[in-house]
């Protein structure tokens, strides 16, 4: 199969791309903008991971353009779509807000109108901050929420848009709600890295809501497992735009986060307590019971497997 994968040079696109060079025989079409939204030497040093797999093509696009992206989509008679190239990050939108509408809302219409040529198979990123603020927990994927953000709502949009492209083009689509995902490779701009960054530099960083926030926090290795068995799903009836929280459902405090960096780093942090910034949601917990049911039993690793690995990478490639 030829494999189209958006945002290949980002965390979660760069994982899966790795995944199935490694374990498959498919081949995969990396596009991304290679944007300077957090350091484009990450997102180069992922790419030369990718370009040691001789089925691994790159070719830098931005998904708003439509001309470019299907003349990539014709050429390589692609199966498979994958999405994960979008303007990430909260705080963000209060920056650039443009960057969000150009990419999520343009840049996913465009895919959904590449996908109506052939039917193709898109498979696209969501995000838990469309629940917004939740009392109940688990969160289930039918409730719904007021989403806080900018980010949040071109995200919910993205869900609307593949629904009415799903009813009207028949086009197999999935939407899955990742919750933060952390791990090797990671993001420089999410928490967990910009701590560990304060420790090595002996900086001072700012922990707001007095780091009383809970998450989900979600291993890369078990995402990129889910994704890889994902792709593996031949019948069609599943590809009717569900939409999957992809969780470990298993929510840890911040505080409790970030004091096991300091232990497995072995080095405090400076921290500078903070109110809540508005736009935050103070607590992420989802049930993983429908994408388990999807994907047949998973068991998720936890954080403190997870972060052990990650401090080790992080070491390693910020030596
Ligand atoms: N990491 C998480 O915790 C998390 C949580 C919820 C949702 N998501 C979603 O998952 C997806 C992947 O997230 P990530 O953490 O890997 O983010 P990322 O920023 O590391 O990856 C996105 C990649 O897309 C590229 N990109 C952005 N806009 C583009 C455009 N217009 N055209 C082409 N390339 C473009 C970027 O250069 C980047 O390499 C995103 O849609 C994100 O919103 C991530």
């Amino acid at each position: 199969m030829n494999i189209l994968i958006t945002g290949c040079a980002g965390f979660i696109g760069f994982h899966l791309s790795k995944k199935i060079l490694q374990d498959s025989n498919h081949k995969v079409l990396g596009i991304d903008n290679l944007n300077n939204y957090y350091s484009t030497k990450i997102k180069k040093d992922r790419l030369i991971q990718l370009k040691k797999h001789k089925k691994f093509y790159f070719k830098k696009v931005d998904i708003s353009n439509y001309d470019e992206l299907r003349k990539i989509f014709l050429k390589n008679k692609v199966n498979v779509i994958f999405n994960f190239a979008a303007q990430a990050g909260v705080r963000y939108s209060l920056v650039n807000p443009d960057s969000y509408i150009k990419s999520n809302l343009k840049g996913f219409l465009n895919l959904l109108e590449l996908a109506k040529i052939n039917r193709t198979k898109l498979i696209y990123a969501s995000s838990s901050s469309v629940y917004g603020e939740q009392k109940k927990f688990p969160v289930l994927e039918k409730y719904s929420g007021v989403q806080k953000n900018l980010y949040a709502s071109t995200k919910l949009m993205n869900e609307k848009l593949a629904n009415i492209y799903h009813q009207n083009f028949k086009i197999p689509l999935i939407g899955l709600r990742f919750f933060t995902v952390y791990g090797e490779w990671g993001r420089p701009d999410m928490m967990y890295l910009k701590y560990m960054d304060a420790i090595k530099r002996g900086k001072t960083i700012n922990l707001y809501n007095f780091g009383k926030h809970t998450r989900d926090f979600t291993y890369i290795d078990d995402v990129v497992e889910i994704l890889f068995k994902i792709l593996k799903i031949k019948k069609k009836q599943v590809f009717e735009n569900g939409i999957y929280n992809i969780c470990s459902s298993n929510p840890v405090n911040l505080t409790n986060f970030l004091d096991y960096i300091e232990k497995i780093y072995g080095k405090k942090c400076k921290i500078k307590k903070l109110p809540k910034q508005k736009i935050e949601i103070l607590k992420t917990h989802g049930s993983n019971s429908k994408i388990k049911n999807l994907v047949k039993k998973y068991k998720f690793i936890s954080y403190k497997i997870g972060l052990k690995n990650t401090i080790k990478w992080f070491k390693n490639y910020y030596r």
